[in-house]
C-alpha cells in the first residue's frame, strides 16, 4: 500500500473530511487537533490540543473484501495500533473488542471506521500521547479510564514515527484481507477480550454478559454462542 499523507493543524473530524472527500484508495489525513472528533457509536471523542496523533486512511476494498469480511478492516487497524505502541514504546499493550487499544486495563487508543455511500471504508484512528492526567477525558463506557504514552511512562513517544509504524503495519495487514488471508491469528494473540466474563452493551440499550469465548471469521466477537458485532464490551474481572 501507498499511503498519501496529508497533515493539516486543525480539522473537526479527519473522518468526516476523508468521507466527504471521497478520494482515492491510500489517502491519509492527519490533524494536529480536531475540534469534532468522532468516536464509535455516536459518540464524540476528545483531545487535548496538540497532545494526540488523529488521522484516518482512505481504503476501497471494493470486491477484493466481501461486505461481510470488512469488519476485520478495524481490527486490523487495532492490531497495527498495538504492534506499533509495543513495538516503538515499549509498553504492554492488548486490545479490548473491537478494537480498543489497552495499557494497565486504560485506554490508550480507539479506532473508527466508518463506510461512504460509494464503497470507501475510513479507517480513523486516535492515540493519546503526551496528554497529561489532567488533560485526559473523564472516563468512558464502562468506566473505561482514558490514558496516554505520556502517563503510561513514555513522555518521549514521537508521533510521527507512531504514525509510520502504524500505517506500515495496517497497509501490509489490510494487503493479507484483499488476497483472501486471514488476520484472525494474529488478532485473537492480541485480544484481551478472550476467556473472560464481559458485559456487552449492545445498540438499543440490550445488555448481555458470558464469557468472551472466540472471533468468528468475519471478527465478531462470540459471548457464550452468540456473534456480537456491534456495542460496548466491559470486561468484568479485574484485568486488562
Ligand atoms: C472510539 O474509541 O470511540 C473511536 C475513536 C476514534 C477517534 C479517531 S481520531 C481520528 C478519527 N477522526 C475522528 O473523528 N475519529 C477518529
Amino acid at each position: 500500500m501507498n499511503w498519501d499523507v496529508t497533515v493539516v493543524e486543525e480539522t473537526g473530524s479527519t473522518n468526516a473530511d476523508l468521507l466527504k472527500s471521497d478520494g482515492p484508495e491510500g489517502s491519509v489525513l492527519v490533524a494536529r487537533h480536531q475540534t469534532a472528533g468522532r468516536g464509535r457509536l455516536g459518540r464524540t471523542w476528545h483531545t487535548p490540543k496538540g497532545e494526540a496523533l488523529t488521522f484516518s486512511a482512505l481504503l476501497r476494498p471494493d470486491a477484493a473484501i466481501p461486505p461481510s469480511r470488512r469488519g476485520w478492516l478495524p481490527l486490523a487497524a487495532g492490531v497495527a495500533v498495538a504492534t506499533a505502541v509495543r513495538d516503538l514504546c515499549d509498553l504492554t499493550v492488548s486490545l479490548k473488542w473491537p478494537n480498543d487499544v489497552l495499557h494497565a486495563r486504560r485506554k490508550l487508543s480507539g479506532i473508527l471506521a466508518e463506510q461512504s455511500a460509494s464503497g470507501a471504508v475510513v479507517i480513523g484512528i486516535g492515540l493519546n500521547v503526551s496528554a497529561t492526567e489532567d488533560q485526559l477525558p473523564p472516563p468512558g463506557p464502562g468506566g473505561l479510564v482514558p490514558t496516554s504514552l505520556a502517563v503510561a511512562g513514555r513522555p518521549d513517544a514521537e508521533p510521527d514515527a507512531l504514525l509510520a509504524a502504524i500505517l506500515d503495519d495496517l497497509g501490509r495487514r489490510y494487503d493479507v484481507l484483499r488476497a483472501g488471508g486471514s488476520i484472525r491469528g494474529e488478532y485473537v494473540a492480541w485480544c484481551g477480550t478472550l476467556g473472560q466474563p464481559v458485559r456487552v452493551e449492545l445498540p438499543g440499550d440490550k445488555t448481555m454478559t458470558g464469557t468472551a469465548t472466540g472471533i468468528d471469521e468475519d471478527g465478531r466477537l462470540l459471548v457464550e454462542t452468540v456473534a456480537v458485532s456491534a456495542g460496548d464490551v466491559i470486561h468484568l474481572r479485574l484485568q486488562s
